[in-house]
């Protein structure tokens, strides 16, 4: 080796030999993140420290698309090309849950804020909690569905609590009357719903707990208390409370004074139509004639299963709701709403497509 070649292999070997130390000297946590609307909320978390629950299985075949599929049409074409069987004879995941945002901020989950926001943009209102951030959530079919739901099938529900696939698979053949899906299935339906993650411009969220976080995550320290701070923006577990149906001796305090005829009128349209109207999602047929309402109004407070009452509120598997109807727990929505509904309904009854003239100014 001549001398030029042994100092110049000398350099390379020291430069190598730094080139080692500088991958060694970055800490092991990603060293700065800049904040946007558009960053996923799980990547802000994930990078204060905090162990992402539903990640999706890398060793299971997988396709968001096919989970889309299944979701919104109950059918997808497994990877050998063939079409599946119906996740469920008529109850796709779409009758019960939204896909789109239900609300621009990611913490108001009031049946009413949901109702209103729902209605001006065609977002249907119904009793399954949101597609859309669920992959953000840790734990399914919490509070009364752990404690006093009584279905021979609860112990499918409970094992789901703390696992998403499972939640998945206790929802399809409980709620939605459906089969077994297989793990390939399950797996797709996790990466659609991975493409439903949070953003954090769905936070209402002040800058100064964004620097807080950027600060730490910057730092590695005070990484708790970030994680903290930002957990109050957004639900990390949508609680669930099952009630009876109201009283039959409360449910006649209706009047034009306590109730909102509009009000009713946006949760027939959003809620009981979507799965109703030319029985889309129900072999039970609603619509707008006079004579509907007027069948409606006959059983609200009569102990058939056409009460209004019983079909919202009895959850499946009860002495009430024997036919798996889908329910609404109280978060879903409100007893005023149902009284909102009540009052819509008996002026439909009476008054027809005058109704709506009537209260068009109310
Ligand atoms: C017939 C109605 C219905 C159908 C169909 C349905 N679900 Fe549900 N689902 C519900 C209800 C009701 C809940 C409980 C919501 C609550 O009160 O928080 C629920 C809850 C869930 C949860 C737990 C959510 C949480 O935050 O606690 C998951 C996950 C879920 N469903 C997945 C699915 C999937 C996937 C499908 C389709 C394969 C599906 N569901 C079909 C009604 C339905
Ligand atoms: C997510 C879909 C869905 C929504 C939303 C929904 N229902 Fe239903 N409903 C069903 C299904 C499914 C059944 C069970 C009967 C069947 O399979 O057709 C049912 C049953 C009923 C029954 C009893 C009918 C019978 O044959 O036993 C009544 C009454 C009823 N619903 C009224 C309503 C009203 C009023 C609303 C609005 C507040 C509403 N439903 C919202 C899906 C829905």
């Amino acid at each position: 080796m001549s001398k030029t070649t042994s100092l110049f292999s000398l350099l390379l070997l020291s430069i190598l030999a730094l080139t080692q130390l500088a991958v060694h000297s970055v800490p092991e946590h990603a060293p700065s993140l800049e904040i946007t609307n558009e960053t996923k909320v799980w990547k802000v978390m994930t990078s204060l420290g905090k162990v992402n629950v539903n990640v999706l299985d890398k060793d299971r075949p997988s396709s968001k698309t096919k989970g889309e599929q299944l979701v919104t049409r109950g059918y997808t074409s497994s990877f050998k090309g063939n079409k599946t069987a119906l996740t469920s004879k008529k109850l796709f995941c779409v009758a019960c849950h939204t896909t789109e945002k239900e609300h621009p901020n990611a913490n108001n989950t009031s049946p009413q804020s949901r109702l209103e926001y729902g209605d001006s943009m065609s977002i249907p209102f119904l009793p399954g909690a949101p597609f859309y951030g669920l992959i953000n959530r840790v734990a399914f079919f919490t509070n009364d569905y752990q404690n006093i739901f009584a279905h021979k099938n609860r112990l499918a529900l409970q094992v789901g609590h703390r696992d998403i696939r499972k939640a998945i698979q206790a929802c399809n053949t409980l709620y939605a009357k459906g089969r077994t899906l297989d793990a390939w299935e399950i797996e797709s339906i996790v990466a659609y719903l991975w493409t439903l993650e949070l953003k954090i411009g769905d936070l209402n969220i002040p800058d100064n707990i964004i620097q807080v976080a950027e600060e730490a995550i910057k730092t590695n320290k005070d990484n708790a208390r970030a994680v903290n701070l930002m957990r109050r923006y957004y639900k990390e577990v949508y609680p669930a409370s099952l009630v009876l149906p109201l009283p039959v001796e409360e449910r006649n305090l209706i009047s034009p004074v306590l109730n909102n005829f509009s009000n009713g009128k946006k949760v027939y349209k959003q809620s009981c139509l979507h799965c109703h109207a030319g029985k889309r999602y129900s072999n039970f047929k609603l619509d707008r004639a006079q004579k509907t309402f007027k069948f409606l109004k006959k059983h609200f407070d009569l102990p058939t299963r056409y009460s209004i009452y019983d079909a919202v509120r009895y959850s499946p598997g009860s002495k009430g709701n024997k036919n798996n109807i889908p329910h609404y727990t109280e978060q879903r929505m409100s007893n005023k709403q149902l009284q909102d509904l009540r009052f819509y309904i008996t002026q439909k009854a009476k008054l027809g497509a005058e109704a709506d003239n009537y209260y068009k100014h109310f």
